[in-house]
């Protein structure tokens, strides 16, 4: 068999930018996106598509209508690929078994049913979404049961490991592609269709062949380790906090070390986005199911340290501001998980906004990429308060963020965006009310000019005292408790 169609179910953060890739990349193959959302699919079809990702649109520009497609018939999609990418979301389960913890499956399952329902012939089925150990198998035994006669499948995992934001790089140039499979004869032969796709522009010894088993475990293991990092250095930035270390000098130092590497050691309010909580609970899930709690409780301690760390922050806006934040207006800079995408899953922004609004704060939030809707929904959904109705008059988007500034006590920001910091803060300080407070949660910010702009400035990892705050100004601050 060689692959000439594809069909990618799930229209999302991974499958859209990994399908418009491979469309991209390999002019031979018809690649079909398929979803049960119509808005979804109509989005993909405009010029403005779904999701903001850096060099998405040019990309789809180039190649949709040639050999990529995006629709709603999932059954014809189905019936006429040879090989199927399972691309659809395995959010943490919010009811029964597992709740709050384990990854919930509904969906992937629901796929597989409707795959074997009207597929006809061979066809390889990849699961692409991030699944717990052993999902395959599920996905092989509904497979099987439902199996027609002369129809047969070969079920592969291989995860997707872009990072949002730098989607369609980390997609042409990827670190490794993983592929697992079954051990046997038929096997083999699926996994040399998958790895022929990635030829089109992977170097093959970046394509990594495993047991699906090791495969899906890779995935969960590496997101496991690279929260465990931004955990780790953010642990390191409380004590820095305490003592008067500056965390950007220690990550520095630390990842001067080659076996330690300095990628991924910047302390920030936390770490957000869809997979490295959800995997690393799916982990801790996983572990207490095998009977092995130990295992369970390092990795939950992952995840704590990123609820402690956000908190933290929040708490310590609230304490500079004189312990009370009530119908005090604060600009919040930033509410996606990260720079650079407009993905709110998980954003610390969401909690330490939250929080902020139990104090009964007023927020004036400014977000280059993130709706107005999005920022709404995501602030008053259940999960996060109970009280809809009062953080709507507490919170108000802006699309200026020198308006969203105007007579606020603060600046907080929460993304790491680029733009801000090109802001002219001198303008911002002259409209805010004084003392003007900056609370940098991403430490991009110039604190020395925003100090001597005269902007009580706080950030994450390290502590100004009163003396440098007045050696960098030469202005008089207020003094805050700080205790060697
Ligand atoms: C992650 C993995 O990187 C990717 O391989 C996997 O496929 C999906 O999950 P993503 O969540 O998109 O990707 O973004 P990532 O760049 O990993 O950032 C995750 C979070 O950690 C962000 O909130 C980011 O701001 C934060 N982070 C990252 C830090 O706080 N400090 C760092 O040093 C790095
Ligand atoms: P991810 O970040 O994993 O890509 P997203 O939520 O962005 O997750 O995308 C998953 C997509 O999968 C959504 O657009 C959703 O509508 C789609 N989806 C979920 N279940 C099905 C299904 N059974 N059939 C088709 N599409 C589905």
């Amino acid at each position: 068999m060689v692959v000439k169609n594809v069909c990618c179910i799930g229209a999302g953060y991974v499958g859209g930018p990994t399908c418009s890739v491979i469309a991209w990349k390999c002019p031979d193959i018809q690649v079909h996106v398929v979803d049960k959302s119509e808005m979804r699919i109509k989005q993909w079809n405009s010029d403005k598509l779904p999701i903001y990702e850096p060099d998405l649109e040019d990309v789809v520009r180039e190649c949709r209508g040639r050999n990529l497609f995006f629709t709603n018939n999932i059954e014809a999609a189905i019936k006429a690929a040879d090989l199927i990418f399972i691309s659809v979301n395995t959010p943490t389960k919010t009811y029964g078994i597992g709740k709050g913890r384990a990854a919930d499956l509904k969906h992937i399952e629901m796929c597989a049913r409707t795959i074997a329902e009207v597929s006809e012939g061979n066809k390889i089925v990849v699961e692409k979404s991030t699944v717990p150990v052993r999902a395959a198998e599920s996905i092989t035994h509904i497979l099987s049961a439902n199996t027609k006669p002369g129809v047969s499948f070969q079920i592969l995992s291989n995860p997707e490991f872009l990072a949002e934001g730098t989607a369609i790089d980390n997609l042409l140039n990827p670190d490794r592609v993983l592929i697992g499979g079954e051990e046997s004869e038929a096997g083999a032969a699926a996994v040399a269709e998958l790895t022929w796709i990635y030829n089109h522009w992977v170097p093959p010894e970046r394509i990594i062949t495993t047991s699906t088993w090791s495969s899906e475990l890779s995935k969960l293991a590496s997101n496991a380790f690279l929260a465990q990092r931004v955990s780790s250095i953010n642990a390191i930035s409380a004590l820095c906090e305490a003592t008067g270390a500056d965390v950007t000098q220690v990550a520095s130092a630390v990842g001067k070390d080659s076996r330690i590497g300095s990628k991924f050691l910047t302390a920030s309010v936390g770490f957000g986005g869809s997979c490295f909580q959800k995997d690393l609970l799916n982990l801790v899930y996983i572990a207490e199911c095998l009977n092995l709690p130990e295992v369970a409780m390092y990795w939950q301690q992952v995840t704590d340290m990123n609820v402690y760390q956000r908190t933290r922050f929040a708490k310590r806006i609230v304490e500079c501001l004189f312990n009370t934040v009530a119908d005090k207006s604060l600009a919040v800079f930033g509410f996606a998980f990260k720079k650079n995408t407009g993905d709110t899953r998980e954003s610390p922004a969401k909690y330490v906004c939250s929080h902020l609004l139990e104090e009964g704060a007023r927020l004036n939030i400014y977000d280059p990429k993130v709706e107005k809707i999005q920022i709404e929904h995501d602030l008053t959904c259940p999960t996060l308060t109970n009280e809809p109705e009062r953080v709507k008059k507490l919170i108000e988007i802006f699309d200026d963020p020198y308006e969203a500034v105007r007579d606020a006590h603060a600046i907080v920001v929460l993304t790491e965006w680029d733009e801000f910091k090109k802001f002219d803060y001198k303008r911002m300080h002259e409209v805010m009310k004084k003392p003007a407070f900056v609370f940098d949660g991403r430490k991009i910010l110039d604190h020395k000019a925003l100090i001597k702009l005269g902007f009580h400035t706080e950030t994450i990892g390290k502590r100004f005292t009163r003396n440098s705050l007045l050696r960098s100004s030469g202005e008089h601050f207020p003094a805050f408790a700080w205790t060697p």
